[in-house]
């Protein structure tokens, strides 16, 4: 696949990293400050591609947007059209007083009404970054779970598959609504893993009994109670 990145920060390096060596071509966005390009081209090796935010649409089938909450305004104008592309979305709506949105919308939805021609996929927002550079053994053979929602069929199945590509469990979510839920989550694992001093080799991972070969029973009967 194709992958642009924009926002070529913890997440966006660590999961363009994992990405490349499984084959697929990134290109990344140049760092604003370019004394910033040394390191991080050392990082990521010989094959890292780079451009302008532009560059990097025009380049790719899939982009990753990994910028603070702040940025979203200013990355996507700076990127221009998107529209046709799938869009992946891990960020996170946090201020300094927690969540800035929720309940009523969530970080996806505010980037979906920005670039309406994308098909806006969220993803990875309750992986600390950290992990990503981890030794591809640190859960054994259970990988933590990746939750991502969103409203086009064929967007999620390519991100399924880079979640799968970068060694962790996808879990479909439901429609991009249902960010609200997912966005609190990565709130929880913050919580967790700075205030509660758990650190960041923490993950969360959607069990099912031994036993199961099809969904969990009793699914239908919770959503008819919250209905
Ligand atoms: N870190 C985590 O564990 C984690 C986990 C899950 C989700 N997230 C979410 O992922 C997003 C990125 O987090 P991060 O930890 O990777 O942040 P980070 O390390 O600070 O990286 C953010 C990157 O975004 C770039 N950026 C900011 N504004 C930009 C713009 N207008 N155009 C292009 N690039 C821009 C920054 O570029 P410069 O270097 O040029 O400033 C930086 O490279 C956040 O929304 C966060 O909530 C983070």
């Amino acid at each position: 696949m194709e992958i642009g990145i924009i926002g070529s920060g913890k997440m966006g390096a660590g999961l363009g990293r994992l990405w490349a060596k499984h084959g697929h071509h990134v290109m990344f966005n140049y760092p604003r400050r370019p004394e910033k390009l040394g390191a991080f081209a050392q990082e990521i090796g010989p094959d890292a591609q780079w451009g302008t935010p532009r560059d990097v649409v025009r380049f790719a089938d899939v982009v990753l947007l990994a910028v603070p909450w702040s940025g979203i305004g200013d990355a996507l104008s700076d990127a221009g059209s998107l529209d046709g592309k799938t869009l992946i979305s891990c960020v996170n709506p946090f201020g300094p007083g927690g969540l800035e949105v929720g309940l009523t919308s969530s970080a996806a939805e505010e980037i979906s009404k920005l670039v309406p021609g994308a098909a806006v996929v969220e993803a990875f927002n309750t992986i600390f970054a950290s992990i990503l550079y981890s030794s591809a053994d640190l859960f054994g053979d259970k990988p933590p779970t990746v939750f991502y929602c969103g409203d086009n069929p064929e967007a999620k199945t390519k991100v399924a598959d880079l979640i799968i590509d970068a060694g962790l469990q996808p879990v479909d979510a439901g429609p991009l609504q249902n960010a609200r839920y997912i966005e609190p989550l990565a709130m929880l694992m913050m919580e967790l893993g700075h205030s509660q001093r758990m650190g960041a080799d923490i993950a969360l991972r959607l069990m099912h009994p031994a036993a199961a070969t099809e969904p969990l029973k009793g699914a239908e009967e919770l959503a008819g109670s919250r209905s």
